[in-house]
């Protein structure tokens, strides 16, 4: 066997052991490259007799294309299986079960929503939020809402005042959302078409209070806005809130400072054991307080009573939303228990709309 003859086949044998495209590089490199055995021979060439080199250069070409076609045979095998392999590696199993989204685990409070649908409703009806700071003035919480200076009806809301000022006055927690009212006719001209869902607190804590509690106001004001607007927008929340297509409504006379007249509100019910029907039933349940806006808080607003009127309410949320979703505790809603909210709570994406369902 010739010397090419022997360096062939051991080239081929290389290439035939190559286990991978990496291994097989090397040999490529060890044979064709610059330093490479064939290479090596090549470069003999030069000092051969003319004669002698052209066979001798024919015979080493021979050699170089058998290599060079055993190298592209051996690596489409081996690029195939490194492929194969590959495929088999990365298979996915559409059988497994899935993993729980973040958005299964985690719970809306129920106020939350309650919030959301009563925003949906409204707003649907026209009314924009209005808000305001949680610490107020004594001016915008009473003042301005005609409590008059040392009236009784301070003390009804037995208030969370703050240390007084130098000048004597003091802040306080406000005591219900009828402030956001005074704010909003400040700054906004009527008509005015708001509601103001909002945290308000009392000193008060048993079984059917807590000191902070969820309210939302309501406000109107136009030219020619009265107590009949009132009732049907009131008529028309409550069908869309409760999610029924009747609800039988009593008005009683009350006393607010800041509505005359003052009405408070009651819906027809029927409680049967866990469940609470509406529009039927021998039960009513008180579950706002209304009323026109007293003339006094029109002009301690800026606004000319001879000019405008309009109405407000103002709603208990907590209140409404244990009715709704049948929750016998209020102060759970504050508990941050989180068995709970897994079961009271809704799915992030569950939004309340009036087109898509409101709790459906
Ligand atoms: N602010 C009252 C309360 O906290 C509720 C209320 C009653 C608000 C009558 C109103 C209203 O706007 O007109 O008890």
């Amino acid at each position: 066997m010739s010397d090419l003859d022997s360096l062939q086949s051991q080239i081929l044998t290389a290439v035939a052991a190559a286990a991978d495209e990496a291994a097989l590089d090397a040999v490529r490199v060890a044979a064709l490259g610059k330093k490479g055995s064939l290479s090596a021979e090549l470069a003999t060439l030069g000092k051969l007799p003319p004669e002698e080199r052209k066979s001798r250069g024919a015979a080493i070409n021979q050699v170089k294309d058998a290599v060079t076609a055993a190298l592209s045979e051996r690596r489409e095998v081996l690029a195939a299986a490194a492929l194969d392999a590959r495929l088999a590696r990365e298979t996915l199993d559409v059988t497994l079960p899935l993993r729980e989204a973040p958005t299964d685990a985690g719970r809306i409070h129920p106020l939350s929503q309650v919030m959301d649908e009563l925003t949906a409703i409204f707003a649907d009806m026209g009314f924009a939020i209005a808000e305001g700071p949680d610490i107020e003035t004594d001016d915008y919480n009473f003042t301005r809402l005609n409590f008059p200076e040392g009236h009784p009806a301070r003390e009804m809301h037995d208030t969370f005042f703050f240390n007084p000022k130098e000048d004597g006055s003091r802040l306080l927690l406000r005591t219900h959302t009828s402030p956001v009212q005074v704010r909003t006719m400040l700054t906004q001209k009527p008509p005015i078409r708001v509601i103001c869902p909002g945290r308000t607190y009392r000193k008060d804590s048993d079984q059917t209070h807590t000191p902070m509690f969820h309210q939302v106001e309501g406000l109107v004001i136009d030219k020619g806005s009265h107590l009949g607007h009132l009732k049907w927008i009131l008529a028309e929340f409550c069908k869309a809130f409760f999610e029924v297509d009747n609800v039988n409504m009593r008005f009683r006379p009350s006393f607010f400072p800041f509505t005359e007249p003052s009405l408070e509100v009651d819906i027809q019910c029927r409680r049967a054991r866990d469940e609470i029907r509406f529009g039927e039933g021998e039960d009513w349940l008180e579950i706002l307080g209304c009323g026109m806006v007293h003339p006094n808080v029109l002009r301690a607003c800026d606004l000319d009573p001879d000019v405008y009127q309009g109405f407000a309410w103002g709603m208990g949320i907590d209140r409404i939303a244990m009715l709704k979703y049948g929750m016998p505790d209020l102060r759970q809603l504050f508990e941050g228990d989180a068995r709970w909210l897994t079961h009271y709570g809704f799915k992030p994406l569950d939004i309340p709309t009036l087109a898509g369902g409101l709790s459906s």
